[in-house]
């Protein structure tokens, strides 16, 4: 018997960063995070499972026009290797059949592991017929080795805990609805990066700065709990700067050093700060990346859009924002 399921996930923005683990190929992280799940930026995943079946799992991206193409071997080792493990956790046995598709373009630098992985495991649990419990479901997407898809599994604002703490799995802090908070991306660099997210966090704890980030992270943790429990842009947009610029500061003085921002991603940043100094109020934020991610309130959207296009290094940007988190679909992709 084959039974198949649809997922769409989507990607989300930290606001304070997962970077460096406690246990990488399990994603233990070495610090806890907290994000904002997105709307617009997803991944849709079709799973069929079908059950006894010997055949080889299979995986496709789908493109805009329909297209089946096979995908990166990156994304493609990973996710065989997941789907393994939710087939072992379910103690099942039987061949899984994938076809997804992401919502923002491919190539333009927008992570979309996050997105793909939490879209996967949701769907192959589904496809599985396995009743999970959110928790259940982080803490298995978080197993992917793309840690932040454990925060993608829920919507509005994320907080995901090291083991112990937290048991390894996300929990919502507060629903989308709570405070609508935009997030212009501006894509300065549409290439693939040189060096994965699991390559900056084994070699952060080389950097002379990460000791002393993990004594700062408390007090900037609480800072961001309150301030988005209490709406209040101007507590949590210093912050997350900061600690978006921390984050490259590190992987910079790794040995060897990673090196993510662009020409376009300085200027971003130096647009920012003018457009501060004239009153309007928006903040930068980056993953391991040269894209810059401008969260803002939905009256600041425009102007901000309108002062970001204008710039030489910004190629285009895309329009996102808080989400509600992943939802189940009718219709299949296969
Ligand atoms: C900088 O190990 O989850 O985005 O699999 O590439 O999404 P990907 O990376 P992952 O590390 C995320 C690193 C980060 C910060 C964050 O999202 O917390």
């Amino acid at each position: 018997m084959t039974n198949k399921a649809t997922v769409t996930a989507p990607s989300n923005i930290a606001f304070i960063k997962y970077w460096g683990a406690r246990d990488l190929a399990q994603a233990v992280p070495m610090n806890a995070s907290i994000s904002m799940t997105l709307t617009e930026c997803v991944s849709r995943s079709t799973v069929a499972f079908s059950d006894g079946s010997d055949r080889p799992d299979r995986i496709e991206l789908v493109g805009d026009d329909g297209s089946l193409t096979p995908p990166p071997p990156s994304f493609r080792e990973r996710a065989l290797a997941h789907l393994d493990r939710v087939r072992r956790w379910a103690r099942r046995d039987g061949s899984f059949h994938v076809a997804t598709r992401n919502s923002f373009p491919t190539g333009a630098g927008i992570a979309s592991s996050a997105s793909g992985f939490a879209a996967l495991t949701l769907a192959s649990t589904k496809a599985l017929g396995l009743t999970l419990s959110t928790s259940e479901l982080s803490d298995l997407a978080r197993m992917s080795g793309s840690g932040s898809a454990a925060r993608s599994v829920l919507g509005g604002y994320v907080e995901w805990s090291p083991a112990g703490e937290g048991a390894g799995h996300a929990v919502a802090i507060a629903p989308a609805s709570h405070w609508d908070l935009r997030d212009v991306i501006a894509l300065v660099d549409h290439g693939e990066k040189d060096v994965s997210s699991l390559d900056g966090h084994r070699l952060a704890a080389s950097s002379p700065h990460f000791e002393a980030r993990q004594r700062i992270l408390p007090e900037r943790l609480a800072i961001v709990r309150r301030a988005i429990e209490d709406r209040d842009l101007d507590a949590l947009g210093p912050v997350l700067e900061e600690e978006a610029i921390e984050l490259h500061l590190i992987a910079m003085s790794s040995k060897p050093p990673i090196f993510y921002w662009k020409p376009g991603t300085i200027q971003v940043l130096e647009r920012l700060r003018g457009m501060r100094r004239e009153g309007l109020f928006a903040w930068a934020t980056m993953d391991a990346g040269a894209n810059v991610h401008v969260i803002c309130t939905p009256q600041a959207e425009a102007p901000v859009i309108a002062a970001l296009t204008g710039l030489s290094g910004v190629s285009s940007v895309l329009l996102d924002g808080v989400g509600e988190g992943p939802r189940g679909e009718r219709e299949h992709l296969f």
